[in-house]
């Protein structure tokens, strides 16, 4: 068996809660990751049969019964994963009855996965339904990203435009553009339905005046999402208070979308 502490993806997310938490991205034990893994790959590491202890769902996940993540604890801060990743983290399988997860390691002091689980295997369930490569799903609190969502309207519509205008490339990373929910009840089955519903659409859904949630099929991927929105925002929160003397025009992001071949949210534009 080798040793699970150099597994590709235990450094993923050692690395990651780390930059993430460095952004400011995840203050205390803001943020989570839910990340689908290779049965055959764990399986160099973990006796897949060894289930330490089954934790209950809360919800029916039948549809993704067998699947094996690695997720961030509930309660656990981002800035202590690097440092002791089978305290702060957990692999869990989900088991043959939707209903319970069997922990195959980690969550060393009895905790369990984060309270959003419910909105990330459900985002899962609807990424993969459209992407069978999703493979991950990452929830945080971006400063600017959060910001702007004081001081602009929470229509995805509007609110995706504005930010395809800050950064040439935004139209590029996430033609598909932004879902947004209100503010929601964090930590329930109703939002993780809703953020659900979006992930059909959408790889990036804002939380109104709570955060964002990115998916895709690599951390980098996901990560780059987050990381685009969060610049665009920036700028879009850097300028907003000024009189605007420039912009990206409609036309030429729809330049920008063919020459990319990007298929884009063209009734996102107004043309
Ligand atoms: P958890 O500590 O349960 O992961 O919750 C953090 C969070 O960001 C809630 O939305
Ligand atoms: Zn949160």
């Amino acid at each position: 068996m080798k040793d699970i502490m150099i597994a590709p993806f235990v450094c993923d997310m050692r690395n990651i809660t780390e930059v993430m938490y460095r952004l400011g991205w995840d203050e205390r034990n803001g943020g989570n990751i839910s990340y689908l893994l290779d049965e055959n790959v764990v399986g160099e590491y973990l006796d897949l049969s060894a289930v330490i202890r089954t934790i209950p769902l809360g919800f029916d996940a039948t549809e993704i019964s067998g699947k094996i993540f690695i997720v961030t604890g509930t309660g656990k801060y981002f800035r202590n994963v690097y440092a002791d990743p089978e305290n702060n983290l957990g692999i869990v399988r989900i088991g043959a009855d939707g209903k319970t997860a069997e922990l195959l390691w980690g969550y060393k002091d009895g905790g369990k996965f984060t309270s959003e689980f419910p909105a990330h295997l459900m985002s899962h369930m609807s990424r993969l339904s459209v992407d069978p490569e999703n493979r991950v799903v990452m929830h945080c609190h971006p400063t600017y990203t959060l910001a702007m969502n004081y001081v602009h309207e929470l229509d995805e519509k509007k609110f995706t435009h504005t930010l395809w205008e800050m950064c040439t490339e935004c139209i590029v990373v996430f033609p598909d553009g932004v879902g947004v929910l209100p503010w929601m009840l964090c930590g329930t089955n109703s939002i993780g339905e809703a953020t659900a519903e979006k992930m059909k659409e959408f790889r990036l859904v804002v939380w109104g005046m709570h955060g964002i949630y990115g998916a895709g099929k690599t951390m980098d991927e996901t990560f780059g999402l987050i990381e685009t929105v969060e610049k665009a925002a920036q700028i879009y929160m850097l300028t907003a208070h000024l009189p605007r003397i420039n912009t990206i025009r409609d036309d030429q992001m729809v330049e920008l979308a063919e020459f990319f071949g990007v298929k884009y949210r063209r009734d996102f534009l107004n043309l």
